[in-house]
């Protein structure tokens, strides 16, 4: 069981909260780069023998890909990984990408589940992220890929936004769940530095929310998605039952994947490794060279927190044959798991240990609580 993630570094154009690996002006290089990212996936054939049950290509901006790009790199995975077993490939999407040729094609390639990025349905933030699309753009991008077909549609939105209402929240919770998706992935919004929302904050033309109407925000959300039939399956995803991504799971879940093209992560069980973030240098490289990537053998400590920093977050939660495996609780650890679970926060079950309802809101905190110095 293992999967594989395709980083495809570019965007159309740069939305003022975003610090991930892209490039906005990519024309000159596009060709190089989706033949460099094809290379790799076939020099790294012999690092995963195991089945690959599912692909992610994201980004970035995988839907700007032509079909013969997109086609390129499928193949290369095809015709050198097992994949038999596979059953989930997810393409990000961008609304102002979605036509009816390209779902078609997209569909005709393998791509079985569309994940796409709405960030907002208010057209005032749009424009604040300077994103690409209009606010009826991403709600008729999923009304159009459902009637061709798509039927695993997850939709990327934000809460914690400047000058969000809970009156517009509200309106947004509700019209979400009356598109026809079934997954929807959270995120809350936050300020990295060197993007112009920082310099926004900071020269207070835009104003972040307050936690007290973060948490708000919040707590709405779980209570419109779960009462409309989504499962809350990790802090930020929710899914209608059998409808999680089986992608992101399997990182939750710890299962190995190979990461390809500028930027991009793989483990293995064993190792963390992550892709040189420089489209040119990216280009160059000699991939029988190793200044291409930087690599971390995970250290027992390290292991240890990423059982918690993966496994806490989502429903099914940390297993305790796990915890046992990795030298179990110390006695100071163990103080903390009762005063969690004395605030309602924790569920400590024979089998596992797992976050409640109230603890999905101090994720971050309770985890850090576990954490080991390395
Ligand atoms: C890197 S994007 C790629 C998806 C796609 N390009 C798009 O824009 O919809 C993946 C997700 O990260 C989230 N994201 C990026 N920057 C963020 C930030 N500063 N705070 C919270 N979420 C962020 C966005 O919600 C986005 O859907
Ligand atoms: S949010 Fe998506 S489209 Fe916007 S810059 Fe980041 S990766 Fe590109």
């Amino acid at each position: 069981m293992a999967g594989i993630y395709i980083h495809i570094p570019f965007c159309r154009k740069r939305c003022s909260y975003c610090d991930f690996h892209f490039s906005t002006s990519f024309e000159k290089y596009r060709g190089d780069l989706i033949r460099k990212i094809g290379e790799e996936i076939e020099f790294r054939k012999s690092e995963l023998n195991e089945q690959i049950d599912t692909i992610y290509i994201g980004g970035g901006t995988p839907s700007i890909l032509a079909p013969a790009e997109l086609d390129l790199l499928l193949n290369q995975i095809f015709k050198h990984y097992k994949t038999t077993s596979l059953d989930e490939v997810t393409l990000e999407v961008n609304p102002e990408d979605v036509d009816a040729n390209k779902l078609t094609y997209w569909k005709s390639l393998g791509v079985n589940r569309l994940s796409i990025g709405l960030q907002s349905i208010k057209e005032q933030d749009l424009r604040w992220m300077n994103r690409a699309h209009a606010a009826k753009d991403g709600k008729d991008a999923i009304r159009l890929a459902a009637q061709k077909g798509f039927n695993r549609i997850s939709a990327d939105i934000m809460y914690g936004l400047p000058d969000l209402t809970t009156h517009h929240w509200v309106d947004t919770l509700e019209q979400m769940v009356r598109l026809p998706i079934n997954h929807i992935s959270t995120y809350c919004l936050t300020v990295e530095p060197k993007t112009s929302l920082k310099k926004n904050i900071a020269t207070g033309q835009l104003k972040m929310p307050s936690e007290e109407s973060i948490e708000n925000q919040f707590h709405l959300m779980i209570d419109t998605f779960v009462g409309k039939g989504f499962e809350h399956y990790e802090v930020s995803n929710f899914a209608h039952p059998g409808e999680e991504s089986v992608h992101n799971s399997n990182y939750w879940k710890g299962i190995p994947y190979l990461g390809f093209g500028p930027s991009a992560h793989s483990y293995d069980g064993l190792r963390r490794r992550w892709n040189i973030s420089n489209n040119l240098s990216y280009i160059k490289a000699n991939f029988s060279c190793s200044d291409w990537f930087e690599s971390e053998t995970l250290s027992k400590e390290n292991k240890w927190n990423e059982l918690f920093l993966t496994g806490l977050r989502a429903r099914w939660g940390v297993k305790t044959t796990d915890i046992l495996e990795a030298g179990g609780f110390t006695e100071n650890e163990s103080e903390r798991l009762e005063y969690w679970e004395t605030l309602g926060c924790l569920t400590l079950n024979p089998q596992f240990i797992s976050l409640t309802n109230k603890g999905m809101l101090l994720a971050d905190k309770i985890t850090q609580d576990f954490f080991r110095l390395t």
